[in-house]
C-alpha cells in the first residue's frame, strides 16, 4: 500500500483522492459568522459546494456548514465516473415516469455535464477532467436482452449511444454498447477549487462544525453548533439524508460501495469508462496520480450495515484479478450513496418545512446528481424557472412506480429493527473481544457496542442508533459503526459521521 497518512474521509479506509502530500486545505473562516444569511447549506461535498457558489455568484450570500471538512463525506470516496446514462436505466425512467420525463433526464444529465465542464474551465481547475466513452456490455441472454432494451431507451431519450464490438475491459461479453461523451475526474481537487472560488466571492465556510438542531424562527432559520447559532433565510440540506424522522427516511434506501485502486504488472490500463450488468455491478476505469497509473473497479454493494466489507474487498479483488494482472492493492475503501425507490434522485423544495431544500436518492450518479442539484436548488432560490424542479421534485407523487422496492424496503427496515435485538452474544468477559474489532455484546445483562483498539483500549457504547432506535454493527474496515435501517453512521468514539441521526451513541464507562 502507498504511504496513506491523510485520515480525512468518513472511515479507517484512503480513498486515492486523499494521498499523503495532498493536503486538503482548511477554508474555514472565522470572519462573518455573526451576519444572517441568505442561506445555510449544511454539507460540503459537490452539491453544497457547487450550490453555494453558483448563489455566490448571483450575489447571494451563503455560508456552508461541514461537520468534519469539505469532500469528507460521499464525495471524497466516489469514483468519479460523470455519465448522462444512470444506475436507473432510460428503459426504466421511460416505463416509470414517461418518454418525455426520459428525455428530460437526459437533458439534465448533458447540462449538469456541461456545468462541471463550465465551472473547471472559468474557474481553471486542474481536476484531471477528461472526456471519455462508457462501455455497457453484457455477459448472459438475459443482459442481451435487456441491454437491448437499455439501448433502444437511450437512443430514444437522446443520448448518443451505438453498439460496439469491443470494449476496453479484457472481460468476456455477448454484445456491447458505447456511450460517447462521459467523463472522470478527480473530486477533491474540483471541489476544493469550488470552495476558494466561494471564499473569493465573500462566501464562508465553517469546517469541523455538527449543526445539531434547526429550527425556523419568523423567517429565519437558527442553525444551532457546540459554539455558535448560524442564521439565514433559506436551507439546503447538501448531505444525502435529511436529519432526523422523516419522509426521506423511508424512501431511500442507503447503501455502501467498495471500490479498489489497483496498479498492473503489463501497463493495461483501460484509456475508458466500463460497466458489467451484474447485480450489483461493477465498474472500471482508470486515473493517474502523481504519474502513477491506478485502475479503479468498484461493485460489490450492499446495504449498510447489513454486509460483510471484508468479505466484499476480497470478493473484488478475487474478481479482478481474474482478468487484470494486478501488481499491488494501493488503495482500498467503501463509500456510502442512497437508492431512491422510484429510480429518481429528491432534489427541491422540502415537502415539509417552507424555504428548505433537500438533495438526495441519486444512487451511484453523485458527482452528476450533485451538481444537478446545485442547479435545481440555486435556480429555485433565485426565482429562476427550471425545466427538471417538477420531475426531480421531493414532492412528487408516483404512487406505482417504486411502490414494490418502498414496501420491501421497510419490511427490511422493521425486521432488522426487531431482529437485531435478539441475536446479540453474551459474553463473560470483555476481554473475549479480540484487540482492533467491534462487536454488539451482552455484558453483565446490558447491550454493549464495544470497540477494542489495537492496545486493547476498550471504547463501549450503547448500540442503539439515535436516529430511530435499531442497533448497529461494526464495519472492521472503516473502523465504523453502521445503522442497517437507513444507513446512520458513528466512529469508534461514538459521534455521528453520516447519515440521519443528530445525537452520538450513548457511552458506557
Ligand atoms: Fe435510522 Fe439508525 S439510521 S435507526
Amino acid at each position: 500500500m502507498v504511504n496513506q497518512e491523510k485520515k480525512l474521509r468518513d472511515g479507517a479506509c484512503i480513498s486515492p483522492w486523499q494521498l499523503a502530500g495532498k493536503d486538503l486545505v482548511s477554508h474555514s473562516t472565522d470572519q462573518k459568522k455573526h451576519e444572517t444569511f441568505d442561506t445555510i447549506i449544511i454539507g460540503g461535498g459537490i452539491t453544497g459546494l457547487t450550490t453555494a457558489l453558483l448563489l455566490q455568484q448571483c450575489g447571494k450570500k451563503c455560508i456552508v456548514v461541514e461537520t468534519k471538512t469539505i469532500g469528507f463525506g460521499t464525495t471524497g470516496g466516489t469514483s468519479a465516473h460523470l455519465n448522462t446514462f444512470f444506475d436507473a436505466t432510460y428503459a426504466d425512467i421511460e416505463s416509470d415516469f414517461g418518454k418525455e420525463e426520459s428525455k428530460l433526464v437526459a437533458k439534465a444529465g448533458k447540462e449538469a455535464m456541461a456545468m462541471i465542464k463550465k465551472l473547471a474551465t472559468d474557474l481553471a481547475i486542474d481536476c484531471d477532467l477528461a472526456v471519455k466513452d462508457g462501455y455497457l456490455f453484457a455477459q448472459d441472454e438475459k443482459q442481451v436482452e435487456e441491454l437491448s432494451k437499455i439501448l433502444a431507451a437511450s437512443k430514444r431519450a437522446g443520448i448518443e449511444v451505438t453498439e460496439t464490438a469491443e470494449i476496453c475491459v479484457p472481460i468476456p461479453f455477448q454484445s456491447a454498447i458505447i456511450f460517447t461523451g462521459q467523463g472522470q475526474f478527480h473530486p477533491i481537487e474540483y471541489i476544493q477549487k469550488l470552495a476558494v472560488a466561494f471564499i473569493d466571492l465573500g462566501g464562508v465556510i465553517s469546517e469541523n462544525t455538527f449543526v445539531n438542531e434547526v429550527e425556523k424562527k419568523g423567517d429565519l432559520y437558527h442553525a444551532t453548533t457546540p459554539n455558535q447559532v448560524f442564521t439565514g433565510s433559506k436551507l439546503v440540506y447538501a448531505t444525502h439524508a435529511v436529519p432526523g424522522v422523516n419522509a426521506f427516511s423511508f424512501k431511500c434506501a442507503p447503501y455502501r460501495s467498495y471500490v479498489l485502486g489497483v496498479t498492473l504488472k503489463d501497463d493495461h490500463y483501460p484509456e475508458d469508462l466500463a460497466y458489467d450488468m451484474m447485480e450489483p455491478y461493477h465498474y472500471f476505469r482508470s486515473h493517474e496520480i502523481d504519474g502513477q497509473s491506478y485502475l479503479i473497479v468498484g461493485g460489490e454493494d450492499h446495504k449498510t450495515g447489513q454486509g460483510d466489507p471484508t468479505q466484499a474487498f476480497e470478493s473484488l479483488e478475487t474478481y479482478i484479478k481474474q482478468y487484470f494482472n494486478v501488481k499491488e492493492v494501493a488503495f482500498k475503501w467503501s463509500s456510502q450513496y442512497y437508492i431512491p425507490t422510484d429510480g429518481l434522485p429528491y432534489i427541491g423544495p422540502s415537502p415539509a418545512l417552507a424555504d428548505a431544500y433537500v438533495a438526495t436518492g441519486f444512487n451511484g450518479n453523485g458527482m452528476m446528481f450533485g451538481t444537478l442539484s446545485a442547479m435545481i436548488i440555486s435556480d429555485d432560490i433565485l426565482n429562476k424557472k427550471n425545466d427538471y424542479a417538477a420531475l426531480f421534485s421531493p414532492s412528487r407523487i408516483k404512487p406505482l412506480a417504486g411502490l414494490g422496492e418502498f414496501i420491501q424496503e421497510n419490511a427490511n427496515v422493521a425486521w432488522h429493527f426487531i431482529s437485531d435485538r435478539f441475536k446479540t452474544e453474551e459474553i463473560a468477559k470483555l476481554k473475549d473481544i479480540p484487540n482492533d474489532t467491534g462487536q454488539v455484546v451482552e455484558f453483565e445483562g446490558e447491550k454493549l457496542a464495544v470497540y477494542k483498539g489495537p492496545r486493547g483500549k476498550v471504547t463501549a457504547l450503547s448500540p442503539v442508533c439515535t436516529h430511530a432506535g435499531c442497533i448497529v454493527n461494526f464495519n472492521p474496515e472503516e473502523k465504523t459503526w453502521d445503522c442497517p435501517c437507513h444507513g446512520g453512521r458513528y466512529d469508534i468514539e461514538g459521534n455521528v459521521i453520516s447519515g440521519p441521526p443528530l445525537r452520538k451513541l450513548a457511552r458506557y464507562k
